[in-house]
């Protein structure tokens, strides 16, 4: 029997909760479909930085490499440690550390939600920078506190990094619908993104059967609202790509169904996957956050180490779930009815 070892980290909040729900719903989907997930979880979290000083021991990221994949909950406790702080100590650098240059998201409504649009028909799938552009971490901060303080935070756009993520998205469009959206924000920042854009009509030579649109972030963000049905793939820098998600999050009903999926394309490194939700603290351990966003990102997680049969039951089996009205509206079922509902459906 295939074994996958599997680093979790369910981090903060309710990250706790769902990783937990998903990893029930990961388990018996390898007990029906012949594997074993070798799980090991990691207390990499906001209490570990009281405890030690930092978001994780020196040689985490050495260690994590060891593994097949990395599943994640949630980060931050904002009330005991800084955002910037806990991100930047865990999350972050992760993504980049391991070369998981491609963030997938998809938006659609699963089976029985409903959104906030008229239209149900969109099936989009966000594929976001995630290792440059706005999150680079290029900048600093000089006199500070005083009146002439600057700070400087600089995006840095490089062409392996714009190529690889854009010809990751053009496979994508030819394994969909043959659409690829390009966001940029081109007519004012004249040297990254008309970069970008240049960049895109070069490699679209090299996909032939896939139709090229080029948009502007702010006109996207109005059609992913007012017709999200004419699109297919959409590709975004880190922090375009960071926001639009949210949206699409909006789209499909809120976080609570948004799944994503960090990947290294070329495997020389795990992969993560992680709901696109926060810990919400204020909710946290009551037995009421919506597994669905976890569990989704588990699936993603099951194909990637090509267990796609499985993958394709649980899904199948959530949206039994959520077609028969559970879980999909915030506080209607518990985390564990909606975990034990999905599990029942899988077995059928
Ligand atoms: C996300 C999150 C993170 C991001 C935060 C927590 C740093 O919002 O995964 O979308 O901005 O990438
Ligand atoms: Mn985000």
């Amino acid at each position: 029997m295939t074994t996958y070892n599997l680093a979790l980290i369910p981090g903060d909040g309710i990250g706790v909760d769902v990783t937990e729900a998903a990893m029930r719903v990961m388990v018996a989907a390898g007990a029906r479909f012949g594997f074993d997930l070798k799980t090991e979880t990691l207390p990499w979290c906001c209490a570990h930085y009281h405890e030690t000083g930092a978001m994780m021991p020196e040689n985490g990221i050495a260690y994590l490499r060891g593994f097949d994949a990395i599943y994640l909950g949630a980060v931050g406790w904002p009330q005991s440690v800084p955002d910037a702080v806990s991100l930047h100590g865990l999350l972050l650098p992760i993504r980049k550390a391991f070369n998981q240059y491609a963030n997938i998201r998809p938006h659609r409504l699963l089976a029985g939600v409903e959104g906030p649009l008229r239209t149900d028909g969109f099936d989009i799938l966000c594929i976001r920078e995630n290792t440059e552009g706005e999150y680079a971490g290029a900048g600093g901060r000089v006199h500070h506190g005083m009146q002439n303080e600057v700070a400087v935070e600089t995006s840095v756009f490089t062409r392996a990094g714009v190529e690889r993520i854009l010809r990751f998205g053009f496979e994508q469009a030819q394994a969909r619908r043959k659409h690829l959206t390009s966001v940029t924000k081109s007519n004012a920042q004249k040297y990254s993104m008309v970069f970008w854009d240049e960049v895109t009509r070069e490699l679209a030579a090299d996909y032939p059967d896939v139709t090229v649109s080029h948009m502007h972030i702010d006109a996207m963000a109005a059609k992913m609202v007012m017709a999200p049905q004419d699109l297919d793939v959409v590709v975004a820098s880190n922090l375009f790509g960071d926001i639009l998600t949210d949206l699409g999050a909006a789209i499909q009903g809120g976080l609570g169904f948004a799944a994503s999926a960090n990947i290294n394309p070329d495997r020389s490194a795990p992969s993560m996957f992680e709901p696109v939700h926060g810990s919400a603290p204020d909710i946290a351990g009551k037995n009421i956050a919506n597994p669905i966003a976890a569990i989704w990102s588990g699936v993603m997680m099951l194909e990637h180490l090509g267990e796609t049969a499985a993958a394709e039951a649980v899904l199948t089996a959530v949206e039994a779930v959520t077609g028969q009205g559970i879980g999909t509206r915030p506080g209607k079922n518990t985390t564990e009815e909606i975990t034990t509902a999905v599990m029942a459906a899988l077995e059928v």
